[in-house]
């Protein structure tokens, strides 16, 4: 993949500009980052606090050459990617299915996968939030997110956290694509997160909640948790909270 980067100071979301672009014929690879943005987008219709030079606030556009079923692997993949150029930053960070890090229970960065019909077919639109600096958390969020400079005391600056980022995102999108590449993902992902079995949480599926435990990942990295009862219950989209005993 040819990486290509389109850098602006403020756009309303940089997964809006790469949809655009893509709409419009952009190749694989192409990444759009912004100082700022003013419509930053989290998943379910959420907002992504976007102030400037706060964090790190990229797209970037895939032309996948991968089965339909298989296309929630490319969140994991990235996850996978995060979390190491994290740890290249001296953080220990954790994934929790299916797409936020965290550094010590804290969301430290988001995806936002979408998909979009192009000239050149399906194009998938991975956008990626790091908080780099907490200092405008606001209220809602300030104890549930934390950044980079609360966790190591650097900041670092986005344009090099976006070039170690492309480089792991380019690493392992090669792998997913590869022969026997969807099981190879699921095996890194499983190694760097603690939600992949034996954690009790909480899943909210729309109006529904299941309590459970993990019990594992689906090939298409759908969550696995075991009830009760025994039965296990699969989790394709939704949020998953630990659950943390009271006593
Ligand atoms: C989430 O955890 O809900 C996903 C957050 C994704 C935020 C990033 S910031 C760059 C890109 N542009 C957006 O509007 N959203 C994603």
């Amino acid at each position: 993949m040819n990486i290509n980067v389109l850098a602006f100071d403020t756009l309303d979301s940089t997964n809006t500009e790469a949809m655009r672009q893509a709409r419009l014929g952009a190749d694989e690879g192409l990444c759009i980052v912004a100082h700022r943005q003013t419509a930053g987008r989290g998943r379910h219709g959420r907002t992504w606090v976007s102030d400037k030079n706060a964090g790190l606030y990229f797209s970037i556009v895939l032309h996948p050459k991968l089965e339909t079923r298989f296309l929630p692997l490319i969140t994991l993949m990235t996850g996978v990617a995060v979390h190491d150029t994290l740890q290249e930053f001296g953080l220990k960070p954790d994934i929790k299915w299916v797409n936020d890090i965290l550094v010590n229970e804290k969301k430290i960065s988001g995806i936002l996968a979408e998909t979009t019909e192009t000239p050149n077919g399906l194009a998938v639109i991975v956008g990626i939030g790091v908080n780099i600096r907490s200092s405008n958390f606001p209220d809602e969020i300030a104890d549930t997110a934390t950044s980079i400079e609360e966790q190591s005391g650097e900041i670092p600056p986005a344009d090099e956290l976006a070039n170690r980022l492309t480089r792991f995102c380019t690493y392992f999108y090669d792998i997913l694509q590869s022969d026997n590449g969807t099981k190879e993902i699921l095996n890194e992902w499983r190694s760097r997160s603690t939600y992949f079995s034996g954690k009790s949480v909480r899943a909210a599926l729309g109006n529904e909640t299941v309590e459970g435990t993990t019990d594992g990942l689906e090939e298409n990295g759908a969550l696995r948790v075991r009830k009760s009862d025994g039965s296990v219950t699969i989790i394709q989209a939704g949020d998953v909270e630990q659950l943390r005993a009271t006593n």
